[in-house]
Order: structure tokens, then sequence, then C-alpha cells
């Protein structure tokens, strides 16, 4: 397609690519999204669920629905898309992958550096002295757990609503952004900030822009080239055409 061809031709001149991806990278591995007509935010209330409020008011609820979300995230493998990606961090010469998803399935298809912007959903720390929670994913606890130094509760490590994001993550990100030739906005719908303000700093900086996605977002008048299409479709066959484009064969 004509499209892949022109972002292929950029993607040869780039030294540094930046790519941003969001819950619809994980869509096809079965993890919701958030503001699809089926995600997340259509079923569930984000100030109960996700705020420091919502967790004060009722912890053990919190807490249920990340062992729900959890469990759900044992049987995910990562797809075709976050595989292409990996590959693709290993084309350029510089090349940072920016996520605010917290499934670390970006990991699990051997991904590295990943810049978690929204923390993660593996691990958990106690609420009052921050401590680290040794147990990861799993955790047989029906009741919500105890800090063992200081009896605090234990709440997971992602970034809730209201919260600041993690100071060396988003240092990271912003460099990242400001400085690579090409930006890609995979599978977000731009609408949570500071993440979604990314692609702005890489545009003001020269960057260009290309966002993968089956549907428009506040970002797709902005960018450059909108590759209208789910990432697990378009990121597998965007590398492999670049890979022959740089005459690499497996
Ligand atoms: P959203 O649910 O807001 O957006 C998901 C985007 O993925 C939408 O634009 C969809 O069109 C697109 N999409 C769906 N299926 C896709 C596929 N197979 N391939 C590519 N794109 C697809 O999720 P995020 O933008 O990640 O924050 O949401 C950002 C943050 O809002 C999350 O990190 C979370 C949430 O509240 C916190 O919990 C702090």
């Amino acid at each position: 397609m004509e499209i892949y061809l022109e972002v292929i031709e950029k993607l040869l001149q780039a030294n540094y690519v930046v790519v941003l991806t969001g819950a619809g990278v994980s869509a096809e591995s079965g993890i919701s999204t958030f503001r699809d007509p089926n995600g997340l935010w259509a079923k569930f209330s984000p100030m109960e669920l996700a705020s420091i409020e919502g967790f004060l008011s009722n912890p053990q609820r919190v807490w249920d629905w990340y062992q729900y979300r959890r469990n759900i995230l044992n049987k995910a493998k990562p797809n075709s898309g976050h595989y292409a990606i990996a590959e693709m961090g290993k084309l350029f010469r510089q090349f940072s992958l920016i996520t605010q998803n917290v499934d670390r399935l970006h990991q699990a298809a051997r991904s590295s550096d990943v810049i978690e912007l929204h923390g993660n959903i593996i691990e958990n720390h106690c609420f009052s002295c921050k401590k680290p929670y040794p147990v990861e994913r799993n955790l047989p606890d029906k009741d919500i757990p105890r800090c063992p130094d200081c009896g605090g509760l234990i709440r997971p490590s992602v970034v809730w609503f209201g919260e600041m994001l993690p100071i060396d993550a988003l240092q990271k990100a912003e460099n990242a952004s400001a400085n690579c030739d090409i930006f890609f906005s995979i599978g977000t719908s731009a609408e949570v900030y500071p993440a979604a303000s990314l692609p702005y700093v890489a545009k003001q900086n020269g960057a260009i822009l290309v966002e993968v996605n089956p549907n428009y977002t506040q970002l797709t008048s902005f960018v450059d080239y909108h590759i209208h299409e789910t990432s697990e479709k378009a990121l597998p066959e965007l590398v492999s055409t670049l890979k022959k484009a740089k005459g690499i064969y497996d």
C-alpha cells in the first residue's frame, strides 16, 4: 500500500525512532482497552477504581478489580504487534519504546528498556510507606494484604488518576520525543496527559508523526501519516517491508 511505502521511505532515512503505545496494542491479546465502546471505562468507574480517593473509600473493591485484571493477564500472550515493535527496535541506531500499558507484554515480546509511563500491574507496594511488596502477580490473598513493615495497605504499582507519573520515565520519554526523527503513536486514543503531549513535543522538534490506529483520535488530524489499521496487522507488514528495503533477510 502507498502509505506503507511512504512511511518506509522516511524510516530508511531515520536514525532515531520513538514508539508510544497504548491499550490498543494489547487488544488482540485479550486485554480490554479503556475508551472503546466495550472498553473498561464503559463498564467501570475510573474514579472508583483508579484514583487515590477510590482506593481510600473502598480499598478491597480496588484490590479485587486489579486481581480480576491480573487473572486475565495471566492467560495473555504478546501478539504480532508486540513482536513487530520488538523487531523494529533492532533496526535503528537509536530506538525508544514508551508505553502507557501496565501489562508488561512488550517485555514478554523481548522489547528492552521499555519506558513505562503508568507503572505496571504486576508489582505492588505499600500505600503508606511505599516499600515494594515482595509477592508478585497471583497473590493468593482474598483480602487486601497489609505491609509486613508498617501495616499499611498494599496497592498495585500502577499510576492512578491524579498521581504523578514516575519522574524518571517521564523525563526519558520527553527527551526521546524531543530528539527523534520519527514518532509513532500506536493504539492509543491520545487523550491522557502527559503521555498525549509527547507527539506534540516530537512534532515541535521536527519529527515526522505516524499514527497506527483503526479509528480516528484527537491526534489524527495532526499526524503526517495515519495507518488506518490494527497494530497486529499493520506493524508486521511495515517491519517486514522495512527489513527487505534494508536488505535484511531472516
Ligand atoms: P484507550 O482505550 O483510551 O485507547 C485505545 C485506542 O486503541 C483507541 O484509540 C482504539 O481505536 C485503539 N485500538 C483498538 N484496537 C486496536 C488495535 N487492535 N490496534 C491498534 N489500535 C487499536 O487506551 P489508552 O490510550 O492506552 O491510564 O489510554 C490511556 C490511559 O487511559 C491508560 O494508560 C489508562 C487509561 O485510563 C491509567 O490507568 C492511568
